[in-house]
This record gives C-alpha cells, sequence and structure tokens, in this order.
C-alpha cells in the first residue's frame, strides 16, 4: 500500500513537474495549483507579492517597453533595464557616423548626459479587471460580423469608464479565443532617456548567425530612464522634468545561479497559438512560413549589399535589417521545428481524442468537420496576404505610397485637423523609412525581385489582371518585362525619391498621386486582393475565431481538472520554472567562449569584438562577478515560457530579484509559439553578473551601479 502511494505520488509530481514549466499565467489570477507548483519549484514570495493593487508589489516594476518588450525598473530613480535589441532602434536613431554610439556603446555618467529618445514611451500596468460577464453578455448569440462590431463599442464604453477622471489609459484583451476578457488600465510615460549600453559588438555579439539559438555569448541589455514632471505625472519631453519616483524596483541578486534554482519571468509575451488546429500547422509548415522567408531574403540581400559599402547606410538601414531578419530567421526555424517536432501529427492526435469525446456532444460534434471545411476552403488562397503585405507592400517606395494614399482618403473625408495630425504622425513615422540614394537603388532591386518570385510562384488564375495586363506587356519574356517597368516605375514616380516623397506628403495633391504609376501599381494590387480575396480571408477569420473558441471551451469541459493558460496576446504573463539546460547542451557560457567564438570566426565582423573587452578579458579583473571558477558568466538557460514580446523581460529568483534578463529562445524549439515541447523549449537568458560586470568594467559607470540595489 504504502509503496503504491509513494509511486501515485512520484506520477503526480512528475505530471505537475512537466506541465510547470508550460504556461504563460495571469498574474492576478495566480489560482491555487499554479501557486503550490510555484512554491514547491522554490517560489519564497506570496501572490500578493507577485501582484496586488493596493500595496506596490512585483508588477508594478514590469513596464511594457516600446509597446513591443518587456522592461523592469532596476532603481528608485526609474532606471530601466531591458535587452540591447529592444533599445536597437531607438539606439541607431541616435547615431551617426560622427557620434556612433551603436557601434562603440554610450554611458552616461550623470543626468545631465542621458539622451532623450524620441518616439519611446515605457508602460505600467495600474490594473487589471474581468469584464468576462459583461462581455459574454453583451455578446450572447451574435454572428462574428455583430459580435466584432459589439466588441468593438463595448471595448470603447469599458475602456472610457475605467479610465474617466485620470490620465490613464485602457486597453481590453480578449482570452481563451473569446472565452475570458479583462480590461487593462495603463499609465504610459512619454519622456525616455538613454542611459547606457553597450557597443553592439557586444549587445548583438554573434549578430544573425547565432540568434535563436544556444549556447549563446550575448550581452544583450540597455539601459534607459523614465521621467515625469515635477507633479509627479507623465509628461512629453522637458528638460525640467525629473527622475521617475519608482513605486518598486527590482534588486539585483549576484549569487548567482546553479541547475535547479527556481526562475520566473514577468513580461509582455506577444503571441502564441496553442490551441491552433492541425490544419493550421500545415499551412504555417508548407505555404506560409517558407514564403515569408523568400520574400525575407530579397529585402535583407538587397539591404546588405549597400549597408556594407558605406557606415551611415548601414547605420540608418540597421534597424529595419535587424528586424525583418530575426523573424526571416524564425520562419525558418518555425518550418523546421514544426516538422522535426511532429507538431501535425500531434495536433491530430489531439483532435482525435476531442472528436471521440464529442461524438455525444451537440455542441461539440461537427466542430472538428467545420475547421476542415474553412481550412479547406482557405489552403488555396492562404499565400495571397501574404504575398501582399511581406511582398508587393514591402519595398520601402510602397510604404510612402501607401501614406500617401492614407492621406489622400483622409482628403475625401474632408476633416482639416484630422489631416494635419495624420500628416504629423506620417511625417513621424517616415523618420524609420531611409531613403538616401543607395537605399533606393536597393529598393529598386527589392521591386523587381519580388515581381520575379510572384510570377513565379502565384498561379495564372490567381495573379492580379494588373500584373498580367501591363506589368507584362514592358517586354518579350516576363523578366524582360518586369526589368524594364521597374525601371519606369523609379524613372518616373514622385515616391523614387526622398525628398520628392516627403514635400508630397507635406503638401497632397490628387492630380499627382493619381497619375503616378508607384500609386497605380499599388493600387492596382490592392484592389485586386480587396475584390477578390479580402472577404474570403475574412471569412476563414471569422469562422476559424468562432470555431477555436468553441474548440478550448469544449477542450475546458473534457478536462475539467486541467489548468488552462490563455494564449499570449502581449498582455502581462508570468512564466515560472527552474534553470536548467537541454540536450547535451551546457548550462551557461563565460567570457572566454567569446574570445573563442571571436578567434574562431575571424572573418565574420558579428564575432568581432572591441580591443577594450580583449584588454579587460586578458586581465581577467571580474571582481564580484566571476563565477566559482573565476570565470565570466555571460549567458544561461531556464525552462520558462516564453515568446517575442518578453525580450527584456527579468528572470526573478524566488525571492523576486533579478538572476538574468531573458532575451531569446532556442532552434530546437522554434515551434514553440505553436506547441511547447517540456524536453527541449529553453530560455536563452544574459546573466545579470555580465551586465553589471560590463557596466562597471567596460562602461565605467559605476554611477549606475550605485543606484540599484545589490544582493551578493
Ligand atoms: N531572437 C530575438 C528575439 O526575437 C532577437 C534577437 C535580436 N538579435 C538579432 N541578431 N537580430 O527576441
Amino acid at each position: 500500500m504504502k509503496k503504491l502511494l509513494i509511486g501515485m505520488l512520484s506520477i503526480v509530481v512528475l505530471t505537475t513537474n512537466l506541465r510547470a514549466d508550460e504556461g504563460m499565467w495571469l498574474p492576478w489570477l495566480l489560482k491555487s495549483q499554479t501557486t503550490e507548483a510555484m512554491k514547491k519549484k522554490g517560489l519564497k514570495l506570496t501572490p500578493d507579492q507577485l501582484y496586488d493593487l493596493n500595496k506596490s508589489s512585483l508588477k508594478d516594476a514590469i513596464v511594457w517597453f516600446g509597446g513591443g518588450c518587456t522592461g523592469e525598473i532596476v532603481s528608485p530613480n526609474g532606471l530601466v533595464l531591458t535587452n540591447h535589441h529592444c533599445g536597437y532602434d531607438y539606439i541607431s536613431k541616435l547615431s551617426s557616423s560622427a557620434d556612433n554610439i551603436l557601434d562603440n556603446g554610450f554611458w552616461a555618467k550623470n543626468y545631465q548626459e542621458e539622451r532623450p529618445v524620441a518616439g519611446l514611451s515605457v508602460t505600467f500596468v495600474v490594473r487589471v479587471d474581468d469584464i468576462t460577464k459583461e462581455v459574454l453578455d453583451a455578446v450572447k448569440g451574435l454572428n462574428e460580423k455583430d459580435r466584432a462590431e459589439k466588441l468593438q463599442q463595448l471595448y470603447k464604453t469599458i475602456t472610457d469608464r475605467v479610465t474617466a477622471g485620470t490620465h490613464y489609459e485602457a486597453q481590453c484583451r480578449e482570452m481563451y479565443k473569446g472565452n475570458a476578457y479583462y480590461v487593462f488600465t495603463f499609465e504610459r510615460f512619454n519622456d525616455v532617456r538613454l542611459v547606457g549600453t553597450p557597443p553592439q559588438n557586444i549587445g548583438k555579439f554573434g549578430g544573425e548567425t547565432d540568434n535563436w539559438m544556444w549556447p549563446r555569448h550575448t550581452g544583450d541589455f540597455s539601459m534607459f530612464r523614465v521621467y515625469m514632471s515635477k507633479d509627479g505625472k507623465p509628461a512629453k519631453y522637458s528638460a525640467d522634468n525629473i527622475p521617475l519616483k519608482a513605486k518598486h524596483h527590482l534588486p539585483i541578486n549576484l549569487k548567482g545561479i546553479k541547475s535547479g534554482d527556481y526562475a520566473m519571468i514577468m513580461g509582455f509575451p506577444g503571441r502564441t497559438n496553442r490551441y491552433e488546429f492541425s490544419q493550421g500547422v500545415k499551412i504555417a509548415t508548407d505555404l506560409v512560413d517558407p514564403t515569408i522567408v523568400a520574400l525575407r531574403e530579397i529585402r535583407l540581400k538587397a539591404w546588405k549589399e549597400e549597408m556594407n559599402k558605406d557606415t551611415d547606410i548601414r547605420l540608418k538601414l540597421s534597424g529595419n535589417y535587424a528586424s525583418i531578419s530575426n523573424y526571416w530567421k524564425y520562419f525558418r526555424g518555425e518550418a523546421e521545428q514544426l516538422k522535426n517536432n511532429k507538431v501535425f501529427e500531434l495536433k491530430q492526435k489531439e483532435e482525435k481524442a476531442f472528436g471521440a469525446w464529442a461524438t455525444s456532444k451537440p455542441e461539440y460534434k461537427n466542430l472538428l468537420s467545420d475547421v476542415a471545411k474553412a481550412f479547406g476552403e482557405y489552403q488555396p488562397i492562404s499565400l495571397q496576404s501574404i504575398y501582399l503585405n511581406e511582398g508587393i507592400l514591402a519595398p520601402t517606395i510602397m510604404k510612402y505610397v501607401q501614406y500617401a494614399s492614407m492621406l489622400e482618403d483622409a482628403k475625401k473625408d474632408g476633416d482639416a485637423t484630422k489631416i494635419e495630425s495624420l500628416k504629423t504622425r506620417i511625417l513621424t513615422a517616415t523618420g524609420s523609412l531611409p531613403y538616401d540614394e543607395p537605399i533606393v537603388k536597393a529598393d529598386k532591386k527589392i521591386f523587381k525581385e519580388i515581381l520575379l518570385l510572384y510570377n513565379k510562384n502565384i498561379a495564372a488564375d490567381q495573379k492580379a489582371p494588373y500584373f498580367k495586363e501591363v506589368i507584362l506587356g514592358y517586354g518579350k519574356t516576363p523578366e524582360e518585362a518586369i526589368a524594364n517597368y521597374t525601371d519606369f516605375v523609379f524613372e518616373n514616380s514622385v515616391f523614387a525619391n526622398e525628398g520628392m516623397a516627403k514635400a508630397f506628403i507635406s503638401a497632397p495633391r490628387s492630380s499627382i498621386l493619381n497619375n503616378d504609376i508607384a500609386f497605380k501599381h499599388f493600387d492596382a494590387f490592392r484592389k485586386h486582393y480587396n475584390a477578390t480575396y479580402k472577404d474570403k480571408v475574412a471569412d476563414y477569420y471569422e469562422k476559424t475565431g468562432a470555431l477555436g473558441r468553441l474548440y478550448i471551451k469544449g477542450l475546458m469541459e473534457m478536462q475539467p481538472n486541467k489548468e488552462f493558460y490563455a494564449d499570449a496576446n502581449s498582455s502581462l504573463r508570468l512564466t515560472y520554472g527552474n534553470v536548467q539546460s537541454y540536450m547535451k547542451y551546457p548550462l551557461y557560457t563565460t567570457l572566454d567562449e567569446v574570445i573563442a567564438k571571436n578567434i574562431k570566426y575571424k572573418d565574420n565582423p558579428e564575432f568581432a569584438i572591441s580591443p577594450r573587452l580583449l584588454e579587460l578579458y586578458n586581465k581577467k579583473d571580474y571582481g564580484r562577478y566571476a563565477d566559482k571558477n573565476g570565470k565570466l558568466p555571460t549567458c544561461f538557460l531556464s525552462n520558462n515560457d516564453i515568446t517575442g514580446g518578453n525580450s527584456g523581460s527579468p528572470v526573478i529568483d524566488g525571492e523576486g530579484r533579478i538572476i538574468g534578463l531573458a532575451f531569446d529562445g532556442n532552434w530546437e524549439a522554434m515551434s514553440g509559439n505553436i506547441h511547447f515541447d517540456p524536453k527541449n523549449k529553453r530560455t536563452i537568458n544574459v546573466d545579470i553578473r555580465y551586465v553589471l560586470w560590463l557596466i562597471e568594467k567596460y562602461g565605467e559607470a559605476g554611477n549606475i551601479i550605485n543606484e540599484m540595489t545589490i544582493v551578493q
């Protein structure tokens, strides 16, 4: 009996262990089961210390950084720590060949030296409220179209209600594909300044070669500071603003990590699709992912050629290059690992079990056949939106045309103040669209190559009439026609020249726009998509949206004891687990390997290091940051469940102190957004000891270290 009991116990422990690391939990809703599992793994804090509405709690130190990343407050004076790749675009915009902080690094030695960052904001979660009942009551019985409309109205009513009389902002979010709803109240700060960054040969060491892979040796961090008005409110940049008085800041743990240590991550994961149907997996592997990869490759290659020729061009394009390249590699990995990890087969198995359960349930009995029908209709047209957004609209010239066309549409409405504010917004956005002559040259190549691929891969009966009738008329063969047509567009369009494009946006004229060849091109492809595919695609999203919602509801009914977590949707989440390696890989890396990689890949600039780093390495002056073998740790692994958007999140020990910053996922688990594989899915973190060593010894910015609360 006793033996049996022990046997049963170990099964229970085993399953919670396997399951515990999977899941992006809602921190305000930590259910008893999750809390118990967290304690078992080593958490010493109570749920209230993680999330509390009345007292300061850990969540008050976590910020949504720039809308796409996570950051954390690490000093009483509003100091923010995040990844280097999260600050990358802002840092590159502050850089030029004369003042090259992207390549050389930057360390403010006092408040005055900090650099204001245009367009960057940092957002705190003030509170989260459950609005499920209100929403579900209001949408009961509605079809998908009416439901979507109703939701928009309701969201407005609810966000107005929760922000009334405050300077707060709010957003409603659906969870479990619409089985639950929450409203998030935010406080957003717009005066954010750069405090410190290592040079990119540290912050991005290993570049695209090492991206999404382990072992890793990247000092992927940068630092900012939040400023507020003298009366303690968010304010736009002013020299009179003062550093934020933080409600909560995270202390730093320099004791170091070992396998099995508790590790949790709070942050803003962007998107997962863990309840995807098997047919969706197939479309991703066979169609969508490889197409995005092929289309992005065109941009990357053309940009790289020009970036290699000139430092200013390289600096101007580096932000766009990094972001296109990051997800170029991501989709390559996702397709490869969905196959390797047999995710299609896994989903089929889950669906089979569901189908067996559902036969006797009228509500669910037709679900899987409806799903098959919806995907069957969508599959043949699934590349249309990809070819439009990642292809036809990808050249920079098309982005300028799109902006011009937005203005044209606004002019039709005739609201002068709206037009002016749109103009201002567009002119700010074009700051991210450098279009110097060499970039135009690259753009022309991109434009042409994309049309060639379109010609090759889009079925004849799906091609736009404009392509067949106009573009192909420019020459005898498609290749010749596309080349001639491209020349014609770039010789004649107003938008093939930065000065003229911006002048147009400042003073748009319909007659010019309507006769512009680049606009005609844009307009023809847009019209073809809207007339032929838009409704079908919308129909697919409506159907699979409703079916996905029903599927999750059914799964919850089928497994009443399982704790379900909602897909990531850029809302605040918590994942907990342990410091842990996988396969035959090392748990952590050291500076020794940075030097070794630099030697091994001596011809690859992605592994270059500065003489200063080598000098410091030779001195081995690691002080309190060394591990027990006297080496300087750089990165380590944990088994947390994260995705894009979590970048910059703190990795927190059992007592609420930072041990690292999450910055990537691993290649073997690139299928992780669709299926979590507990065996091989890992989070790649930069060790906080490397971060502090770089600040103190490399940057000689003791002032920054002194602000932090450090536990040794
Ligand atoms: N893969 C990382 C992420 O998505 C970004 C790494 C940025 N580095 C780069 N080489 N592009 O969070």
